[in-house]
């Protein structure tokens, strides 16, 4: 069998053909299933065991070469096949396909285009993140739940380093730095340890505002939610705000916007309340502003935080979050208009 083997090895290796008939021909004798070397193939079966690693190899050796063999007499001359006179240099491109920014892009570039116009300037910081900054600085208490495993996604055996679970903590990396006036907004990814749905991801993305300075008041952040609500999602936009609860803020509240589908009426998707909730908020906390390095007796803030994908949910109608990070083309294509 060996020797059957070599005589192929070296027929192989002069090969030579004319056109690409014979090319395929000579495909079918050697590399088809029911070619020369598949009937070794079926052959190698009889072989004693003794022998078959050698008859192996060399079995192999042939299938390889006349793998090779076949493709560099294709690449060969397809290029001569190809006369000038087939060329023809008028016939348009290849359809060039553009990519297309990403919704969750598309609308953080809207909200900070928005504050921008107010002057606020955009702030960023860590993805993976300390207790202090995420918690501590502000004014969690040691025992609140969302310092509970169930949120945090700690990633070493230190329990002090964990992936933000909000972008809040920008607000402390900044007023550690500088000294008021701050007037910052801040975009970025967080995580928080939940189930994946529809409604609930590992991470989303939010923006943060802050804005620290002498005399600022609850009226200057009404004022500016009013205009953002406006800008975003249209001049006939209502807002009202709710009474809430966030430890870094005091007084703190939770805004909604008249329903932008219904204009208020009622409809399945405000669940006939004619409002929809969009962003939390609230007068700083004096204890954060200390804890900061920043004078609580001289200086106030008013804070404010919004998911992106909430917001792309209520401008574009996404309401599956799983389709903000699954890539699919389909989805993201329909976004084309929007660049
Ligand atoms: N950090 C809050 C959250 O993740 C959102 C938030 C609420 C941010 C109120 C704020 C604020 O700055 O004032 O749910």
């Amino acid at each position: 069998m060996i020797d059957r083997i070599k005589t192929l090895l070296q027929e192989v290796e002069e090969l030579k053909v004319a056109n690409a008939d014979e090319l395929e021909a000579l495909r079918i004798k050697y590399l088809s299933k029911k070619g020369e070397i598949s009937r070794l193939m079926n052959d190698f079966r009889n072989v004693a065991s003794e022998h078959k690693k050698e008859v192996g190899q060399h079995l192999n050796l042939l299938k390889e070469k006349a793998q090779q063999k076949i493709n560099e007499l294709r690449d060969n001359f397809s290029g001569e096949d190809v006369s000038s006179d087939d060329l023809d240099l008028t016939r348009t491109p290849y359809p060039i396909t553009l990519g297309t920014r990403h919704p969750l892009s598309i609308v953080k570039k809207e909200i900070c285009d928005i504050f921008g116009r107010l002057g606020f300037n955009i702030a960023e910081g860590p993805e993976i993140e300390d207790d202090w900054h995420v918690f501590s600085s502000l004014n969690f208490a040691e025992d609140h739940p969302a310092r509970d495993m169930q949120d945090t996604f700690f990633i070493s055996h230190d329990p002090t380093v964990i992936l933000r679970t909000h972008t809040s903590s920008v607000q402390t990396r900044v007023m550690e730095k500088q000294q008021p006036p701050i007037r910052i907004i801040c975009p970025g990814r967080v995580y928080r340890n939940e189930a994946i749905s529809y409604r609930a991801h590992c991470f989303f993305h939010q923006v943060e505002a802050l804005y620290v300075d002498k005399n600022v008041s609850f009226a200057d952040l009404k004022q500016v939610l009013l205009f953002f609500a406006k800008e975003m999602f249209g001049t006939d936009t209502r807002i009202r705000l709710r009474p809430s609860y966030f430890p870094f803020t005091e007084p703190s509240a939770e805004m909604d916007i008249s329903c932008n589908l219904c204009g208020g009426k009622g409809c399945a998707f405000c669940k006939h309340t004619g409002w929809v909730e969009i962003l939390g908020c609230g007068m700083v906390h004096p204890n954060v502003l200390d804890n900061c390095g920043i004078d609580s007796k001289i200086y106030s803030g008013y804070a404010l935080g919004m998911g992106i994908e909430r917001i792309t949910n209520l401008k574009y109608r996404v309401n599956d979050l799983r389709l903000f990070s699954e890539n699919d083309i389909r989805f993201l294509r329909e976004f084309e208009s929007a660049n």
